[in-house]
């Protein structure tokens, strides 16, 4: 299950003997992460951040039991570094993101996050601030709006949905998700229709990135979380789009690669890597939780941990120059395939490997390429 997995990656960064340690969930949603790591690190400070106030609300009233050892923070993610000055904390020893919408905000029926049911075109995360589902539809221009579901979307009939709604608009403003809705569906010629799941289900995606400004918002994150976190730290990052996966998978290769010339024996002061991968590619939820959770089919977790840069032990040096990463879980093999529907932004052929025998911990598997 992914909340053990999530549960296994942390432990080690978060069981200190010397000290209580720190952990941030930068996207507390209904705290069911934050719970389960409260209960099994009895000595653990949580800092929870999530834009929706909502959903802050629900974790407040969830980890009552905890309140002498949580800081619960209405914060959008990109302002993490901020966030732990402001408590004291520069530094931290785990940090989970677990991305997109919660179940929460999905089943509201008043925030039009959801094609299935009518709601005006909200989309905001944070009802307090920002620009609507509403408004893009309604002022963005036909090329901003085909882009966003390119892009987005990874919708293939981008210009057409854009110029319906263009249409749509010029009739009537646009106000409801179920209009909108319609118009998706009316837009896609009937046999593309019958795959990749309902119709408009990847207009909304798209919408909802572009409202949240999720992208630019994780590219601002990551880093700043990875810069916090004290040595021996870990990050677990499950994604639910192919775009956030990628700005994850860079963030991570990018620290746990020298920077120094590979054909020298030895590190160069300064040029070591900085993270240890933790997961092998990215890993995918098993069988059985995908049909517990359909949601899981398109997660993708990856993991690393903070390590000490331009170690001077040889051998360590020639793991660390190979980016090491120890027991990896359940594999993608990324196989796009264009000519189908593509699910909540994936659309991957899953070949499973089995993890590595034992506890693994120890195990180091060569570098990614
Ligand atoms: C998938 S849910 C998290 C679920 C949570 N792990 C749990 O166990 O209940 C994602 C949450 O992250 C929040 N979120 C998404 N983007 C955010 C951002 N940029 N900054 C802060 N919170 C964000 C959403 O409001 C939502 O509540």
């Amino acid at each position: 299950m992914l909340l053990e997995r999530c549960l296994e990656l942390l432990a080690p960064a978060l069981d200190r003997k010397d000290r209580a340690t720190v952990y941030v969930d930068a996207t507390l949603g209904l705290a069911g992460h934050a719970e389960a790591v409260l209960a099994a690190h009895p000595r653990t400070v949580l800092i929870g951040l999530d834009r929706d106030t909502e959903a802050l609300a629900h974790a407040r009233a969830r980890l009552d039991r905890y309140a002498d050892r949580i800081h619960l923070v209405h914060a959008v993610y990109d302002e993490f570094t901020e966030v732990l000055d402001r408590l004291g904390h520069p530094r931290v020893d785990g940090v989970l993101f677990d991305l997109g919408v919660s179940s929460l905000q999905l089943d509201a029926p008043d925030r039009g996050f959801a094609y299935a049911q009518d709601a005006p075109l909200d989309m905001r995360m944070d009802q307090s601030t920002g620009t609507t589902a509403e408004e893009v539809v309604n002022t963005y221009s036909h090329g901003e709006l085909a882009r966003v579901l390119r892009v987005y979307g990874e919708e293939r009939f981008a210009g057409r949905i854009a110029s319906a709604i263009i249409r749509e608009r010029e009739r009537t403003r646009m106000t409801s998700s179920a209009r909108l809705a319609e118009l998706v569906r009316d837009s896609i010629p009937a046999p593309a229709r019958r795959t990749g799941g309902h119709p408009a289900k990847r207009t909304f995606q798209a919408l909802r990135i572009e409202v949240n400004r999720e992208l630019a918002a994780l590219e601002t994150a990551l880093p700043a979380a990875l810069d916090a976190l004290s040595l021996g730290g870990r990050m677990v990052v499950l994604s639910y789009h192919s775009l956030e996966d990628r700005i994850t998978k860079q963030a991570l290769t990018a620290r746990s690669r020298s920077t120094g010339p590979v054909d020298l024996p030895v590190e160069l002061p300064g040029t070591g890597p900085t993270l240890r991968l933790l997961s092998r590619g990215a890993e995918l939820a098993g069988e059985a939780e995908v049909e517990a959770n359909p949601r899981a089919a398109s997660v993708r977790l990856r993991a690393a941990e903070r390590i000490e840069q331009d170690g001077r032990n040889g051998t360590e040096t020639t793991t660390r120059r190979r980016a090491a990463r120890e027991r990896p879980g359940r594999v993608a093999e990324e196989v796009r395939t264009s000519d189908t529907g593509i699910a909540d932004g994936f659309e991957v052929a899953r070949r499973e490997m089995p993890r590595s025998p034992g506890d693994g911990s120890g195990t180091t598997v060569q570098g990614e390429g």
